[in-house]
């Protein structure tokens, strides 16, 4: 009999000061309320090309910085491009942007590259900026809980 594909989500993300660390634990917690879904959160600089390849849905957790992506996460991009593409096309995928006041440089150029993947989008993009505030962090965790629950179902 055929075993079947554990249903991992992988949670990637880049953080400095804390702050998108904290989003992306948020996502996390929100995951794993769902049973039977296998959650990792992992730095960007840490995820291989394996890592990458058998997530069945991903969430992108970066900070902006000069109006881009955190360097990580770009990086992995470079890093797994050639070698992933094609096994993950039409896979989900979610984005969540940690920044000081604006995050559409981050945001713009994390799409941009995921077009390439063709990664498909099943969330609307959630950027938290300034602070980060109790209400943030729910979305976050939603997030995460409406992912699982889709991946549970098989949505995703
Ligand atoms: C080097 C650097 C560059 C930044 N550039 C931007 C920027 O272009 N736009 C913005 O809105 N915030 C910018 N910020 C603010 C960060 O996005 C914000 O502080 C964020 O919460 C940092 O997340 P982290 O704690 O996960 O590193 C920058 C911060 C740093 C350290």
């Amino acid at each position: 009999m055929k075993t079947e594909e554990p249903k991992e989500l992988l949670i990637i993300y880049h953080s400095q000061s804390g702050n998108t660390e904290r989003l992306a634990e948020a996502v996390e917690r929100g995951a794993r309320r769902v049973r039977g879904i296998e959650v990792r959160r992992l730095r960007a600089a840490k995820v291989t090309a394996h890592d990458f390849r058998t997530a069945r849905c991903l969430v992108m957790c970066s900070p902006e910085y000069f109006g881009y992506m955190a360097g990580a996460l770009k990086d992995l991009f470079d890093r797994t491009y050639e070698e992933v593409r094609e096994d993950v096309s039409g896979r989900a995928y979610a984005v969540v942007i940690c920044a000081g006041n604006d995050g559409a440089g981050a945001l713009s150029s994390i799409e941009r590259i995921i077009l390439g993947y063709k990664l498909r989008r099943v969330q609307e993009p959630v950027i938290v900026r300034g602070e980060l505030s109790a209400a943030a962090l729910e979305q976050c965790v939603n997030l995460g809980h409406t992912l699982a629950e889709g991946m549970d179902l098989g949505i995703y």
